[in-house]
């Protein structure tokens, strides 16, 4: 979808549709005179999530004109723009709108109003049925959407284009985790990924299994052996013209295409939506492309450990004890605790190609989603500073993150005479064991770890999103990368 921006008045404004925003208790100068009857009636009341659709109203260019109910003013923030924007797109996208106007009044012309309208717009479109083959049962793509704004400078220009970049590769990353399991093997995701870095000008590698082995990646190999698609670890790299400092971030991002749990198989009930165990894989495979359009002034380095966890004749086994790249000793007790095996060794790898900082994404536990539902996601982290910088990049990228505790008690739990550590604890605080788990291979090295089982994947359609996917922590990774100093 394009992105545009235009300064001339709304009412001049040429498109399908132009979206004006009503707030609760207001009137809009220009519709009061043509519209005082439906303002009188109470069918604008500007609350959230209302919307009136008007057909060639008079001092309108545009042939639509969309009364988008935008709650209370003083409540009102980019965040809600977003949603707002994304809202407008899916009420009207099945009318067929190929151009779309969008009007951002005085108070809200700023770059990250501009930004978020943008952003929401381009997620807002994205459907789950490419594998549709009824093309009738399609809404048509939009082509564009122009943000009209009275005034605004070059920064808003730019923020439109950050915007827009953003949101494609969340879209890019939506994509690659709704592809079903037997399309998505660890290979063809690896594929993936070598056409975004091919088209965005990264670094690529990938490492095969032999390569793994002969590196010595005993806790990723372990959890690939039960399965016939073979695993690969997948690095994209972006270097800067100027760096700012000689920083290097890893983003690092869980890539199991399917977890049936393994020889500690799950339930049947819901199995299927195990294939979105890549979602933090494909969320670090989109940042990087964004990374490399928006060009930030420090070395990131995506890497995501791709691998299929059944339980095959030749799967590990609960009891198995296996040799992580860390050279420390694993005991695995249960087989679908395969998340933090292989970021244990993604972890070591990262650190062996030189970052000093490292954030990984993963859906890595049903526990987070007990204790934070599918609003927030988990954060964890051994160090003060990344950590801050982790919740402002966050905060800012409009993603909803929690901080949790990491604390010798829960390292305690993963205590074993076999080996140096255990890969399960007790049934309680699941995911803080888990995170625990990971901070051993992250050691000394500055680490935040997010847990986004809950928030990577919607279950049903919002107003604003389709279901499936969410690109989630996507836009705090690029944002992350884009603050640093
Ligand atoms: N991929 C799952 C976690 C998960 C659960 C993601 C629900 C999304 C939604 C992970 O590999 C897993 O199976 N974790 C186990 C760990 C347990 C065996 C210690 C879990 O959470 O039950
Ligand atoms: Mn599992
Ligand atoms: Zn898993």
């Amino acid at each position: 979808m394009q992105a545009k921006l235009s300064r001339l008045a709304a009412t001049e404004i040429d498109a399908d549709a132009l979206v004006l925003i009503e707030f609760e208790g207001g009137r809009r100068a220009e519709l009061a005179g043509p519209l005082s009857a439906l303002y009188e009636s109470g069918e604008i009341k500007g609350k959230e999530s209302e919307f009136t659709l008007l057909h060639g109203l008079n001092g309108h260019k545009a042939r639509r004109v969309l009364i988008a109910g935008g709650g209370k003013r003083d409540r009102f923030d980019a965040a809600r723009l977003r949603s707002l924007a994304g809202a407008a797109v899916r009420f009207l996208k099945p009318k067929g709108i190929p151009n779309l106007a969008f009007a951002l009044d005085d108070g809200f012309n700023t770059p990250a109003y501009a930004a978020a309208a943008v952003e929401g717009a381009i997620l807002g479109a994205w459907e789950p049925d490419y594998l549709k083959t009824n093309q009738t049962d399609k809404d048509k793509p939009i082509d564009s959407v122009t943000i009209v704004t009275a005034g605004g400078d070059a920064a808003l220009a730019a923020a439109l284009e950050r915007g827009r970049v953003i949101a494609e590769a969340a879209n890019l990353t939506r994509d690659i985790a709704v592809e079903p399991p037997n399309l998505l093997t660890p290979l063809r995701l690896a594929e993936r990924a070598r056409s975004v870095a091919e088209a965005s000008g990264l670094a690529f590698e990938m490492l095969d299994q032999n390569r793994m082995r002969q590196l010595g990646m005993g806790a990723l190999l372990g959890v690939a052996q039960g399965s016939a698609a073979p695993p690969a670890m997948i690095v994209m790299r972006y270097t800067p013209e100027k760096a700012a400092s000689s920083d290097h971030l890893a983003i690092v991002g869980k890539g199991v295409t399917f977890d049936t749990g393994g020889i500690s198989i799950k339930p049947a009930d819901g199995m299927e939506k195990m294939k979105y165990d890549m979602a933090g894989g494909a969320a670090v495979i989109g940042a990087m492309q964004a990374i490399a359009q928006l060009k930030p002034r420090v070395a990131v380095t995506g890497i995501v450990p791709a691998v299929e966890n059944m339980p095959g004749s030749n799967a590990q086994r609960p009891g198995d004890i296996v040799t992580s790249l860390s050279g420390r000793t694993i005991e695995i007790l249960n087989t679908d605790a395969e998340g933090r095996l292989i970021l244990a060794d993604a972890i070591t790898y990262a650190k062996q190609l030189g970052a000093t900082h490292v954030v990984d994404a993963a859906t890595l536990t049903g526990a987070i989603v007990v204790a934070l539902g599918h609003t927030s996601s988990g954060v964890f982290s051994n160090d003060g500073d990344l950590l801050a910088r982790w919740m402002a990049a966050a905060k800012e990228a409009g993603e909803k993150m929690w901080h949790m505790p990491l604390d010798e008690d829960y390292r305690d739990q993963l205590k074993t005479v076999y080996a140096d550590i255990q890969n399960i604890g007790t049934r309680w605080g699941g995911a803080c064991t888990a995170a625990t788990f990971l901070k051993e291979f992250a050691d000394d090295t500055p680490w935040v770890h997010v847990d986004v089982a809950g928030t990577a994947w919607l279950d049903d359609a919002k107003s604003h999103m389709a279901k499936g996917p969410t690109g989630i922590p996507l836009a705090s990774f690029i944002t992350l990368a884009m603050q640093w100093q």
